[in-house]
């Protein structure tokens, strides 16, 4: 039985990690009554019921945009994932959680309250671009420049790093599911069919492309038809989907030229050097890599399951805590952080 644990509640999915193992992937999720606001179902089972509650049941995603949204769903989702993964063991294990970047104390304290009261021992934070970093064998212990974008569900997190600190960092609010509710618009626009985030998202992730390829591939979905309201198939192509998100693409492009313009100049010139890493769930989009190497002039590494990449940096800082304790400019520690009230 495992003593460690990370964390990651993504606005998507929650994962436990502990060992090099992945304990448990389970969407972020609950179903609660509409009544009484008490939590009925959780993870997967919550997320079936996800466009089909009836009006006494409601899907609460208790993470947006990456950050805790509601408090006691969130808790009441990781106690009930932590007693799946370890019982009621006596010992608790210690546990890290990684969080985006530029939060505040009082919200890396929150969270760090909510992994303890939901089960975890010593609970300490760390920003994912800082764990990806780690995860991607960046060394902390020299000056050398990194950058990260994480792009997952929720969230976009660009941050540059250098010696075991972020430089600069923004948080942008469009990511996967900013793309998946945009396939649904566009359908509606061009095809006058409705279909569910749900179906947008598997179309995403069969055909979906962040570029212009000489090669379309096309797939056929079921919908329903707006004005006879009856069941109906489409086909949509890959190119269709780069419509549908690429004014999404390009604002994402635009806050991370942003950071870019921001970071010293030596940090930047080591990101040139080097090239950008590329991470979440999101970065395995069809030629997301490409476009963005383009847009930046710049390399960029994805590496392999990005959408795991923050929680095996984190489960690497776990066991070298003195890691991130530094220094001059850099804000954010993965050491406990103590709030002074007075
Ligand atoms: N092959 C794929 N192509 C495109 N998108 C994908 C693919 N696989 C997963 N995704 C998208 O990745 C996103 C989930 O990524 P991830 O697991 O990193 O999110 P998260 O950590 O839960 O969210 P966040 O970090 O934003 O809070 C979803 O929007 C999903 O649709
Ligand atoms: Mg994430």
């Amino acid at each position: 039985m495992p003593t460690d644990i990370v964390i990651d509640m993504g606005s998507k999915k929650t994962v436990l990690y502990s060992n090099n193992r992945v304990l448990l992937m389970q969407p972020s999720v609950v179903t609660v009554d509409a009544d009484t606001g008490e939590p009925l179902y959780f993870g997967d089972k919550a997320f079936l019921t996800v466009g089909r509650t009836p009006d006494t049941l409601t899907p609460v995603f208790p993470i947006a945009h990456g950050v805790i949204a509601d408090y006691d769903i969130a808790e009441s989702m990781l106690k009930t994932y932590m007693e799946k993964v370890f019982g009621n063991r006596v010992v608790k294990p210690r546990a890290i959680i990684t969080l985006p970047s530029g939060l505040t104390e009082m919200q890396h304290h929150s969270v760090s309250d909510l992994a303890e009261s939901a089960g975890g021992r010593n609970a300490s934070t760390i920003e994912s671009s800082l764990a990806c970093a780690l995860a991607v064998g960046i060394d902390f212990k020299k000056p050398q420049g990194a950058m990260i974008i994480d792009i997952g569900a929720g969230v976009t997190d660009v941050a540059t790093i250098s010696m075991g600190g972020i430089s600069q960092c923004s948080n942008i609010n469009i990511a996967g599911n900013d793309f998946d509710q945009s396939i649904v618009k566009y359908v509606k626009r061009k095809y006058k069919i409705l279909i569910g985030t749900a179906t947008a998202e598997k179309i995403k992730i069969a055909i979906g492309s962040a570029t212009r390829h000489e090669f379309e591939i096309a797939l056929t979905a079921k919908g329903r038809h707006i004005s006879s309201g009856l069941p109906t198939t489409f086909e949509m192509t890959s190119l269709e989907i780069y419509d549908a998100i690429k004014d999404q693409l390009s604002e994402i492009f635009n806050g991370i030229k942003k950071v870019l313009q921001n970071t010293p100049p030596d940090i930047v010139g080591d990101i040139m050097n080097t090239g950008i890493y590329l991470t979440g769930g999101s970065a395995k989009l069809r030629g997301l890599d490409e476009y963005l190497q383009r847009a930046l002039g710049t390399k960029v590494i994805v590496p392999e399951k990005p959408e795991l990449t923050a929680v095996k940096g984190a489960a690497l800082a776990l066991k070298q805590p003195g890691l991130l304790k530094n220094n001059d400019f850099f804000y954010r520690s993965v050491q406990k952080l103590k709030i002074d009230l007075e």
